[in-house]
């Protein structure tokens, strides 16, 4: 029988604990080296996000399940404008709340190390912390400042043990120095 996932949160932010501006990432295609971490880390395994991620999406994301929550009545995934049937129906789907979002994610993952993640935004990941839905914490921790209207919070350490951190300098593909940290919750 398969383990039970991990659920994981991953997330981007600013020294400032800034995560988004108007709907987007300030820092986007300024560091390249995170974008494919980020792909790296989730591909294959479930991901889920709020509705307003999605929309600031291209499109859901390939090659992994997509499940996006809202509440908003008669919301439709195929509404996105980078919505393709024939590439995403299949890997899309849409739920009213994160338990059966984490439900349906746990179903889906077919690997054999299964684990959900959670994309965003800042109000599905207050959400998921606030309900204890999470085991571990993927940040890149941006050193750098930047003004936005979204937050990620400062983990409680008494809550959260570092169990990985890695260095990245700016060079010519990434503009700012970042740490890859991955905190998983103490039992
Ligand atoms: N730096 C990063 O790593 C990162 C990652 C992801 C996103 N972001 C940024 O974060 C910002 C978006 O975050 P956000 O907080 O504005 O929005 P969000 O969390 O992406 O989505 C919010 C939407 O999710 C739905 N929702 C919220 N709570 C729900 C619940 N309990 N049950 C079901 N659905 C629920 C609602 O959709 P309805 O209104 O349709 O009901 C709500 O409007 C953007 O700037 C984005 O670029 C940054």
């Amino acid at each position: 029988m398969k383990n039970k996932p991990n659920v994981s949160i991953i997330v981007a932010r600013s020294r400032n604990g800034v995560i988004g501006a108007n709907n987007t990432i300030p820092w986007m295609g300024k560091l390249k080296e995170d974008m494919i971490y980020f792909l790296r880390t989730t591909y294959s395994h479930p991901v889920i996000m709020g509705r307003r991620t999605y929309q600031s999406l291209a499109g859901p994301l390939k090659g992994r399940q997509n499940v996006v929550l809202s509440q908003t009545p008669g919301y439709r995934l195929d509404s996105h404008p980078g919505w393709d049937k024939q590439k995403h129906r299949r890997i899309t789907a849409l739920r009213r709340n994160l338990k059966e979002a984490v439900r349906l994610a746990s179903i889906k993952d077919k690997t054999d190390n299964p684990e959900i993640f959670i994309l965003g935004g800042g109000q599905i990941y207050e959400l998921a912390l606030r309900l204890g839905l999470v085991d571990r914490v993927y940040i890149t921790q941006i050193d750098a400042e930047f003004e936005g209207d979204t937050f990620f919070p400062d983990l409680d350490p008494n809550q959260w043990q570092l169990v990985s951190d890695w260095h990245w300098d700016t060079d010519d593909r990434n503009s700012y120095p970042f740490n890859w940290k991955v905190y998983e919750r103490q039992t």
